[in-house]
């Protein structure tokens, strides 16, 4: 173990409840590298065996790129989904250890019978989460119907096509402005000055947070979202829960403040459709509105940041499709996104907990049983992509799992992220046509989020 993953092991935990873990460079070089060959992947790792691998340890997450997809290839072929023993943690008691749903078909049959592959224990982390979590970070995600159906049905009535149309508008603006500022500024970190600032300032828009807001939500998003990074929050686990916890009190505070000020004054945003949303009667309670904020914008921001940034990086490691792209970005853009999606998956994975006796793959899950949907190997299986780990922006079809695979937990925000990273892509390659990444990102080491936490990048020439 390096002292990196060391000192973050006991920690591991955290990741998953929308917490990633801290950052370090990874070894992108050879996932370049592997790609210029053309051989199967497990192929070029013919050291890796199942035994080698352990979804619970830190380390893994850590490994290159390329190595992690040999990884995954090995548990793909296994007979049987691949059983883990969970991590301890420091606020539960270790639970029963988990089954690795790591197939393509897997994925999609788990999600799509969500009566016995229930969310309502916890989809977002791997072991249960502590009571106190739920006030905050409880919300559709981590429910069944009838509660899940019942808050999707209230929130779905806010995304109405109106405020969709509102959302493209501000996108386009908002993406517009960054790239004004990137221009008067000059190259440097792309996360923090193009991929980060574009969610964030939208979800605030649609919100109607005002200005004087944002640094307060960054800071409270990056505290969420951050959970094991040192820059950002305690190395003290205790500490650390306490940073979360207030963190999500801010921002309930937040929103709560806003939703009592809009029902006198009802502003034309998503907190006012959300808290005036009635559907036969039913309205979204103050604590349901706090946790469907804290959702969205956690769920928006960080996921949507890191599909811009991978973007960024893959169409530098594959400048045959950055060419192609920029040939006809109105014909190709649509398949691209998709493409880029599936590529990145910047959420690897979502839980299920078991409800009764049910037989997929040829193995009997029983009552209790957990098993982890990983989008992030469902995406590379060999078996429903040809040559997956090569971006090709004209696949098609496409039926990637990078938003969730059909059923009821389908990505709520999937049309908004597919508008900010088409939308960004245009800016940037139209404006600057020659940015690149300027070396290796500086990756988060988290199970649960494909991030990057830095990426230089040069404007060419
Ligand atoms: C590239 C960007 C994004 C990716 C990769 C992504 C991925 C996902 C995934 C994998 C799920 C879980 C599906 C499941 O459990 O079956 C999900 C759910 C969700 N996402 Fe996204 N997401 C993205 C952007 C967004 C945005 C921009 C928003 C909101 C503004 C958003 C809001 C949500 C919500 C509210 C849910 C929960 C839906 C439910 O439980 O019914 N996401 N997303």
């Amino acid at each position: 173990m390096t002292e990196t993953t060391r000192a973050f092991a006991g920690r591991r935990a955290w990741e998953g409840a929308w917490l990633p873990a801290a950052g370090r460079l990874c070894d992108y070089g050879t996932d370049r590298e592997a790609r210029q060959k053309v051989v199967p992947v497990t192929a070029q790792y013919p050291a890796i065996s199942a035994a080698d691998i352990d979804l619970s340890d830190t380390e893994f997450w850590g490994w290159p790129l390329a190595e992690r997809r040999a990884a995954f290839a090995v548990l793909r072929a296994a007979e049987h989904p691949p059983f883990f023993a969970e991590p301890e943690t420091p606020f539960a008691e270790r639970g029963p250890g988990y089954y690795a749903l790591v197939r393509h078909a897997d994925v999609a049959e788990a999600s799509r019978l969500p009566e016995v592959f229930s969310s309502g224990q916890g989809a977002t982390s791997i072991p249960d989460l502590p009571a106190e979590f739920n006030e905050y970070f409880g919300s559709m995600i981590n429910m069944d119907d009838p509660r899940h159906g019942r808050l999707r049905r209230i929130v779905s009535r806010a995304f109405t096509p109106r405020m969709i149309k509102k959302f493209e508008g501000d996108v386009q603006q908002v993406a517009a402005t960054i790239m004004d500022d990137l221009l008067d500024r000059g190259p440097g970190d792309f996360v923090e000055h193009v991929a980060a600032r574009l969610p964030l300032t939208i979800i605030c828009q649609l919100m109607g947070i005002p200005d004087s807001r944002y640094d307060q939500v960054l800071r409270d998003t990056n505290i969420i979202l951050s959970g094991m990074d040192p820059d950002f929050i305690s190395e003290d686990p205790a500490q650390a829960v306490g940073q979360i916890l207030t963190a999500g009190a801010e921002l309930a505070e937040l929103v709560t403040g806003l939703a009592a000020d809009r029902a006198g004054r009802p502003g034309d945003d998503l907190v006012t459709a959300l808290a005036t949303a009635n559907i036969d009667g039913e309205q979204l309670t103050s604590a349901e509105l706090a946790s469907f904020f804290i959702l969205l914008v956690v769920a928006g921001n960080e996921t949507t940041r890191n599909a811009i940034s991978h973007s960024l990086m893959l169409l530098t490691d594959f400048p045959d499709q950055r060419e192609l792209l920029l040939a006809d970005f109105d014909g190709r853009i649509g398949t691209a996104v998709e493409e880029l999606v599936r590529y990145s998956s910047p959420v690897i994975f979502m839980r299920r907990t078991v409800t009764r006796d049910h037989r997929m793959n040829g193995h009997d899950f029983h009552e209790g049983d957990k098993a982890v949907l990983y989008y992030w190997s469902a995406n590379q299986d060999e078996t429903v992509f040809a040559d997956p780990a090569r971006l090709d922006i004209t696949r098609s079809p496409n039926p990637h799992v990078g938003f969730g695979a059909a059923g009821p937990h389908f990505c709520l925000g999937a049309h908004l992220a597919r508008r900010e990273v088409s939308v960004m892509l245009r800016e940037l390659l139209t404006r600057v046509p020659d940015i690149r990444a300027a070396g290796p990102p500086d990756r988060l080491l988290s199970s649960f989020i494909n991030g990057i936490k830095h990426l230089p990048c040069t404007f060419g020439g």
